[in-house]
Parts: structure tokens; C-alpha cells; sequence
């Protein structure tokens, strides 16, 4: 067998990577959800980085795409915006088009130079100032919510923790009425589920009723802050700066979508991944046990690790070769971060769960380039708050079975994680 994974005793697995190996390099297509809810999507990055590293899908649920799968070639993809585009009205950031009625910019969503104008003006969230009066908050919170967990009894990580946390967080960076804010959880999961029958909604139409309300909702918010002196607070921000002040309702609720989405998904399913990390790797648990000092670089390995958005998609502007391969205009060029992070000629033993790597950070987890994500800072301390006050609570929280994980080639996490911890 080939590969880099170890899937020992595990033969659906094994039977995956046997096929990944085995099946005409052209019909590979690693943007089918059921690859992500299955786990068994490594061994065709695998074998793509080696054999046909700028690969070339012809037919998917997707249309027509490029993947580029290593390292290197992704920052050089992140880094050239003349030619690699994000603008929603060519379909966005992600391998599935929204269909042109439906397209929402937001400032992931746009290129240069309203990017930038839009970014700055929730910058100010993110300042390290900022950030340590945020700290105090999210202590507070993850203590609260840890001293209220089940002992001795099987209960879901993910809803009682990951969700709940960092949906708290969310709620405090709009100033969203508390009581409400698993609204947001649902507006994100919703944004970002593929309608279906096993979907969080059954149509397109269901989901655009949702997001409609959701864009009501902040609406009223929105006039409420307009009106008063600037805070601190992300809809405030907006609300008092030139470059969003006069936004199109389009460009209003895509905004949302991307903070709430950007702030929630993400956070959520490193959250999970970490408990998830540690329960497969029982000598790093040990280590940061016994070391909780190591929680700072235990923390981006876990976000390399989980990788909680497997890709970004650019479209190209114009005809470009690149290694060798001929992109024409208007094609559709998916970056596979959940591949370059597991591409061992950057990063040493790439599959390994090691908290203590020396460059922990070198990942593309966030992005790279003018998109970089936002809230980087936000994120880690958050995660390193909640670890911290982990480490101080509990010796083992157990994962009591495999956790059930979600349909998307787009965000790589977990729906359900069982575990219990020990009184
Ligand atoms: C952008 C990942 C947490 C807000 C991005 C991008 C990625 C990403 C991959 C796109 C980068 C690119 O295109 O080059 C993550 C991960 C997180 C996380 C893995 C947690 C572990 C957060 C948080 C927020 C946030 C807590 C805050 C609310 C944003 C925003 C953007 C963004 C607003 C758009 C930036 C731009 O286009 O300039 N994030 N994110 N993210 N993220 Fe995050």
C-alpha cells in the first residue's frame, strides 16, 4: 500500500486508499463531500502531490475544476490576485458556484482595492488591546460552561462545548442579544450546508428564507447602532465606517455571513479536532499534561492538524500556464489547504499529531496572502483560554467513539464527538 497514513486495522480505509492508488489519475475528483464525511480523502492528496500535483477534474458535482495540492503552489496561487480572483460575481471562494441571482459579495469575496477598505474596518477587533480585554470575557465564559459539564456520563463535545463556546464568542463580537445567539449558530451551519435531503435544509429556496431572516434580524441591529456613538462591537464598526457604511444589502448580509461563518465554523471544529487529536495521540495528552506550558504550540499544531477548511477557490482572470499546466480564463482553481499541510517536503512528518514542532506555524490552515484570515489571534487565544482552563478542571476528557463528521468538501469538521469525563 502506499501512502503516508497509517490506517491499520481500519478496511474501509485501507480499501479507499487501495482505490485512491489504483484508479485512472483523470478520474480523480477529491471535492466529493462523501470523501470528507467518509475520512478517506487522504491518500488521493497523497498521490495527487506526487504524480499530478496541478490536477485537472473534468466533471464533478462541481463542474469542472483545478486542484493544487502542494505546499508551495498554493501561497504561489494565494499570492498572485492579478490573476487569481475572488470575486463573488465570478462565484466566490468556494468550489461550489452560487448561482448569479443569489451571489452576496462580502471581503473574502473581493478583490483589490475595496478588499482592503472593507478588511480595515473590523480590524480594530483583532488588535492585541482589543484582544486582551476580549481574554477576561472568554476566561469567564469557558469556565462557566466547563464547571457545567456532565461527570461519568457520555455526553456530545461538540454541542455542549465547541458549539456553545464559540458561539458565545460570536455573540459577544456583534453584541448579539444572548438569549438568541444559537441563531447564529444555525445561520452559519446553514450558509454553509449543501442543500439535500440529509442536508441542514432541503433547498436552495429553504436556505435563502433563512438567510433572509437572518439578514432582518441584523438589519434592526444595524439601525439601532447607526444611531448611537461607535463601539466596539463588529456591526458598530461597520455601521460607523466609509468603506461599509453605505453597503448594498447584497454586500450587507454577505459581510455577516463571512463573520459569522469566519468566527464560528472554524473555531468550532479545531475545538472538536483538539479533544479528537489528543484522544488518538495518548503520548502528546501526556505531554501536555504534564507540560501545560506547551499549550502555545499545542494550539497551532491542532489547527494544522484539523485544517477546518479543507480548500479556497480562486477563478482565473486570464489564459496562464503554471507547472507545466495550461489554466484558461474562467477556470476554477480550488486550493487544497487540507493537502498542503500534509505535504512532507515543508513540514516534517506531516501526518504526526506533535505539539511541541518547532515551527508550529507553518501552516496554511489561515490562508495566505491578502486574505489571510482576519481573526487569527482571536482564534488561538481563544483556544488557548479554553485549554488552559481544560488543563486546570479535568486529567482526561475520553473520546468514547468515533465522531460523526460533516458533509463537505468545504468545512472539515465533526457534527457529534462522544466523550466522558472521568469524575
Ligand atoms: C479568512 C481560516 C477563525 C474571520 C479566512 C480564510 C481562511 C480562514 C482559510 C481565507 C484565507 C485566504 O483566502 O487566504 C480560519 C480558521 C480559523 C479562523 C482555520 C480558526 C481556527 C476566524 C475567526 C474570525 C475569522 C475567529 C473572526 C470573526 C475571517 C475573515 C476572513 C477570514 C473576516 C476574510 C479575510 C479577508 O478576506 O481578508 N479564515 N479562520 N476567522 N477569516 Fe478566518
Amino acid at each position: 500500500m502506499h501512502g503516508t497514513i497509517d490506517h491499520a486495522g481500519d478496511s474501509h480505509l485501507r480499501a479507499a486508499s487501495d482505490k485512491a492508488w489504483s484508479v485512472p489519475l483523470a478520474e480523480i475528483d477529491v471535492s466529493q463531500p462523501e470523501l470528507f464525511r467518509t475520512d478517506s480523502f487522504w491518500p488521493y492528496f497523497d498521490r495527487l502531490r506526487r504524480e499530478d500535483p496541478v490536477h485537472y477534474c473534468k466533471d464533478s458535482m462541481f463542474g469542472p475544476y483545478w486542484s493544487v495540492t502542494k505546499y508551495n503552489d498554493i501561497m504561489d496561487i494565494e499570492t498572485n490576485h492579478a490573476v487569481f480572483s475572488s470575486a463573488a460575481s465570478l462565484g466566490g471562494i468556494t468550489i461550489r458556484d452560487v448561482a448569479p441571482d443569489l451571489r452576496r459579495e462580502s471581503f473574502i469575496a473581493m478583490d483589490q482595492p475595496r478588499h482592503s477598505a472593507q478588511r480595515k474596518t473590523v480590524a480594530p477587533m483583532f488588535t492585541p488591546t482589543h484582544l486582551d480585554q476580549l481574554a477576561i470575557n472568554i476566561r469567564k465564559r469557558s469556565a462557566e460552561c466547563l464547571d457545567n459539564l456532565p461527570v461519568n456520563e457520555v455526553f456530545d463535545w461538540v454541542d455542549k462545548v465547541s458549539i456553545e463556546l464559540t458561539t458565545q464568542m460570536l455573540a459577544v463580537l456583534f453584541d448579539f442579544p444572548w438569549e438568541d445567539r444559537r441563531k447564529l449558530t444555525r445561520w452559519s451551519d446553514v450558509a454553509t450546508t449543501l442543500p439535500g435531503p440529509d442536508g441542514l435544509v432541503a433547498t436552495e429556496e429553504d436556505r435563502q428564507v433563512e438567510l433572509l431572516e437572518c439578514a432582518t434580524y441584523f438589519a434592526k441591529l444595524w439601525k439601532e447602532r447607526i444611531n448611537q456613538p461607535p463601539k466596539s462591537d463588529l456591526l458598530s464598526m461597520m455601521a460607523h465606517s466609509d468603506a461599509t457604511r453605505d453597503m448594498d444589502p447584497k454586500n450587507f448580509l454577505g459581510n455577516l455571513i463571512l463573520l459569522i461563518v469566519g468566527g464560528n465554523d472554524t473555531t468550532r471544529n479545531t475545538l472538536s479536532g483538539s479533544v479528537y487529536a489528543l484522544n488518538k495521540n495518548p503520548d502528546q495528552y501526556k505531554k501536555l499534561r504534564e507540560n501545560p506550558d506547551l499549550i502555545d504550540s499545542f494550539v497551532p499544531e491542532v489547527i494544522r492538524w484539523q485544517t477546518p477548511l479543507a480548500h479556497m477557490r480562486r477563478t482565473a482572470l486570464e489564459d496562464f500556464e503554471f507547472r507545466g499546466r495550461q489554466i484558461k480564463k474562467g477556470d476554477k482553481v480550488v486550493m487544497w489547504y487540507v493537502s498542503g499541510n500534509r505535504d512532507d517536503e515543508i513540514i516534517d512528518r506531516p501526518y504526526d499529531f506533535i505539539i511541541d514542532r518547532a515551527r508550529p506555524r507553518t501552516h496554511l490552515s489561515f490562508g495566505f496572502g491578502i486574505h489571510r484570515c482576519v481573526g487569527i489571534r482571536l482564534a488561538e487565544l481563544q483556544l488557548k483560554i479554553i485549554w488552559e482552563e481544560i488543563l486546570k478542571r479535568f486529567d482526561n476528557i475520553e473520546v468514547v467513539g468515533e465522531p460523526k463528521r460533516v458533509y463537505s468538501s468545504f468545512v472539515k469538521g465533526y457534527e457529534t464527538l462522544p466523550v466522558r469525563i472521568a469524575g
